[in-house]
C-alpha cells in the first residue's frame, strides 16, 4: 500500500505547511537576539533611534511569525484533512468490494473503528508531523547555534545538560512507546464491545442481559483506564522532570553567566537572550519526544488500516470470460459442487452436489436446519465461490459472468434480511432505481405487501427506521420480496422468506408467483412442507448432500427424510391423502 498516493494530490500543502513553520522558527530564534541588541547597544549607548528601529524590526518579525504560524496551521490542517478524507474513501471503497468471505473475517465494530478512530489518529499525526517535524529540530539547531556563537564558554553548560536530557528522553520513549500501543489496543477492544452490544441492544434487552453486557463493558472500560493511566504516567512524570532539568540549567546559566556579567565579560542583553535559547532547546526536545510518542499510536493505526487495504478480495470477476453474457433463461446446473467455509476444516458444508433445474421451474428446497440450504443457493449469485466443481447458469459458469450481470439476473431474498432507513419506496427502488409508482405497486401486490403499505397513513412514503424496526417481521419479509421482484430476475431465490407470514398470505404470494413470474426460475427454501408442496420439484437436503429430488407425491413414497418432515408437521392435523 502506497501512502504517497494520499500525499501527492496535496503536495503543495505538505510543502507549504512546514515552510511556514520555518518562518515561525526563524522568528523565534531572531527575537531574543534583537531583544538583546536593544539592551546591549540601544540602552547601553542611550541610542533612542537604534531602540526604535530595532523595536520596529521586532514588530515586523512578530507579524511574520504570526503569518508563519497561521499558514503552518492552515496548510497543515488542509493537508491532514484531505489526506484522511481520501484514505477513508479508499478504505470504504475497499470494504465495499469485500466478498462475503472477506466480511466474515472482520467484525463490523472493527471495521467501523478502522474507518473512524484509526483514520482520525492518522490525520492528527499527519497534522502534528507537518507542524513539528521541521519546527522542533529547526528550533533545536537554531537555538543551539545562537547560544554557542553568542557565548561558547557558557554554552558548555549545554554539554552537560543535553546528554542528561537525551538519556531521560530515551527512557521516557522506551517506556512510553509500548504503553501507548497497549492503550490503542484497549481503545479498539472497548469500541468493538460497544459496537456489538449497541447494534444488538434489542437482543440484549429481550434476554435481560443488560447486567452481563455492563459487566463486559466495565471490564473493557477498566482495562482502558488502567492502560491510559499507565501511558499518561509517562507524560505526567516527564513534565516535572524536564522542568527540573530546565530549572537546574537556568540556575547554572544564571550562576556562571551572572559571574561573567559582573566581570564585564558578557553583556546583560546576551545574558537574557541566552536564557531564552536554553528554554527553546528544552522545548524542542520535549516536542520531539511528544512526536515520537504519538508516532507509536499512529503506527498502530496505520497497521490496522493497511490490513484492510491489503486484504485479498477472494472473489472477483476480473477473469470473467463472458463479460457481456446476461442471464437469459434461468436454467441452473450444479456439477460436483463441494464447499466449506473454513478451508482448513474437514467437514464439507456441501459435498458433491449434482443438480439440474430447468428454466421457469418452481423448486422447493427443504431439509433440517444447518444442512446447507442457504449455502447451496449462495453459490448461484456467487456470494461464495465453490471449492470444487462448477455452477452453471444458462450453461455458462457463474465465474464467467460479470458479477453485475449475474447478480442483476438473480434476485435473492436473504434469510437474514434488512431494510434501510428511508421511505418504503426508497427501499423498493433498490430493486429498480427507475421503478414507477405503478411498477412498485405491482411488485408489492405480488408480494402481498400493497395492502398493509396502503394502510399506513403515509403509504409508500412511510419512513422506515434503521433496519426496518417499525414494521412487523412478516411485513418486513414481504417488503423484501417486493424489493427482489422489482428486479424482474430470471432466477428468484427466496431463503425462508415467508417464515413469518401466515399460511393464507403465503398461499396468495405463491399464487401471484405462478401467474406473474411464469418465465422465472423460482427457488424456495422453506421449513414448512406446505410452502413447497406445489413446487414442480422438491429437493430434500441432509448434511450437505441431496437425498431426494421429486414432486411431493413422489417424495412421500420414496424419501424417508421427506416422510419424516411431513409426518412431524402433519401430526395432530388431519393427514390429507
Ligand atoms: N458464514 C459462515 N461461516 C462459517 N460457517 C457457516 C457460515 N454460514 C453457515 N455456516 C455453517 O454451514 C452449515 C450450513 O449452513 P446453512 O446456513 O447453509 O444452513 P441452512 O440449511 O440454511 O440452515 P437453516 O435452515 O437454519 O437456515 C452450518 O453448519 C453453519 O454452521
Ligand atoms: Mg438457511
Amino acid at each position: 500500500m502506497k501512502w504517497s498516493k494520499y500525499v501527492k494530490p496535496y503536495w503543495k500543502y505538505f510543502v507549504l505547511g512546514p515552510l511556514c513553520m520555518i518562518v515561525e522558527v526563524l522568528g523565534e530564534i531572531i527575537m531574543p537576539k534583537l531583544y538583546s541588541q536593544i539592551l546591549n547597544v540601544g540602552v547601553e549607548t542611550h541610542n533612542v533611534g537604534y531602540i526604535a528601529v530595532t523595536t520596529l524590526l521586532m514588530i515586523l518579525t512578530a507579524l511574520l511569525m504570526m503569518g508563519g504560524g497561521v499558514g503552518g496551521a492552515y496548510f497543515g490542517a488542509k493537508a491532514a484533512v484531505n489526506f484522511a478524507s481520501d484514505l477513508r474513501r479508499d478504505v470504504y471503497g475497499k470494504v465495499q468490494q469485500f466478498s462475503f468471505a472477506n466480511i466474515d473475517k472482520y467484525s463490523t465494530g472493527s471495521l467501523v473503528t478502522r474507518l473512524t478512530n484509526d483514520i482520525t489518529q492518522l490525520q492528527n499525526f499527519v497534522n502534528m508531523l507537518l507542524r513539528m517535524f521541521l519546527r522542533a529540530p529547526g528550533m533545536l539547531i537554531g537555538a543551539l547555534f545562537m547560544a554557542i556563537t553568542m557565548n561558547p564558554e557558557l554554552a558548555r553548560v549545554l554539554a552537560v545538560m543535553i546528554p542528561v536530557l537525551l538519556i531521560v528522553e530515551f527512557l521516557v520513549i522506551r517506556t512510553g512507546f509500548p504503553r501507548f500501543t497497549v492503550m490503542q489496543e484497549k481503545i479498539d477492544h472497548l469500541n468493538s464491545k460497544i459496537q456489538e452490544s449497541l447494534t444488538n441492544i434489542r437482543v440484549v434487552k429481550s434476554f435481560v442481559r443488560e447486567d452481563f453486557e455492563q459487566q463486559k463493558f466495565r471490564k473493557a472500560n477498566g482495562e482502558l483506564k488502567d492502560a491510559a493511566l499507565r501511558a499518561l504516567n509517562v507524560v505526567i512524570f516527564m513534565m516535572p522532570i524536564m522542568m527540573l532539568l530546565m530549572n537546574f540549567t537556568s540556575m547554572a546559566v544564571v550562576w556562571f553567566g551572572g559571574n561573567q556579567v559582573i566581570a564585564g565579560k558578557m553583556p546583560v542583553g546576551d545574558f537574557s537572550a541566552f536564557l531564552t535559547y536554553i528554554t527553546q532547546i528544552l522545548m524542542s526536545l520535549m516536542m520531539l519526544s511528544m512526536l515520537f510518542m504519538n508516532s507509536s499510536r499512529a503506527l498502530a493505526s496505520s497497521r490496522r488500516v493497511k490490513e484492510v487495504m491489503l486484504e485479498k478480495i477472494d472473489l472477483s470477476d476480473e477473469n470473467a470470460a463472458r463479460r457481456d453474457a446476461r442471464v437469459e433463461r434461468g436454467e441452473i446446473e450444479f456439477k460436483n459442487v463441494s464447499f466449506r467455509y473454513y478451508k482448513n476444516s474437514e467437514n464439507r458444508v456441501l459435498a458433491d452436489i449434482n443438480l439440474k433445474i430447468e428454466a421457469g421451474q418452481t423448486v422447493g428446497i427443504i431439509g433440517s436446519t444447518g444442512c446447507g440450504k442457504t449455502t447451496l443457493v449462495s453459490m448461484i449469485p456467487r456470494l461464495y465461490d465453490v471449492d470444487e466443481g462448477q455452477v452453471l447458469v444458462d450453461g455458462i459458469d457463474v465465474k464467467d459472468y460479470s458479477l453485475y450481470n449475474l447478480r442483476e439476473g438473480v434476485g435473492m431474498v436473504l434469510q437474514k434480511n434488512v431494510l434501510f432507513s428511508g421511505s418504503i419506496a426508497d427501499n423498493l427502488r433498490w430493486g429498480d432505481e427507475n421503478a414507477t409508482e405503478a411498477q412498485m405497486a405491482e411488485a408489492a401486490q405480488s408480494a402481498q405487501a400493497d395492502g398493509f403499505i396502503r394502510s399506513f397513513a403515509e403509504g409508500y412514503e412511510t419512513e422506515l427506521e434503521q433496519g426496518g424496526v417499525n414494521v412487523s417481521g412478516g411485513q418486513k419479509q414481504r417488503l423484501c420480496i417486493a424489493r427482489a421482484l422489482l428486479k424482474h430476475p430470471k432466477i428468484l431465490i427466496l431463503d425462508d422468506s415467508t417464515s413469518a407470514v401466515d399460511t393464507a398470505t403465503e398461499a396468495s404470494i405463491r399464487r401471484a408467483f405462478r401467474n406473474e413470474l411464469k418465465d422465472s426460475t423460482k427457488l424456495i427454501i422453506a421449513q414448512r412442507i406446505s410452502s413447497v408442496q406445489e413446487a414442480d420439484v422438491i429437493i430434500v437436503m441432509d448434511e450437505g448432500t441431496i437425498t431426494g429430488v421429486g414432486t411431493h407425491d413422489e417424495l412421500l413414497v420414496s424419501n424417508r427424510e421427506y416422510q419424516e418432515i411431513y409426518h412431524s408437521q402433519m401430526s395432530g392435523k388431519e393427514v390429507a391423502a
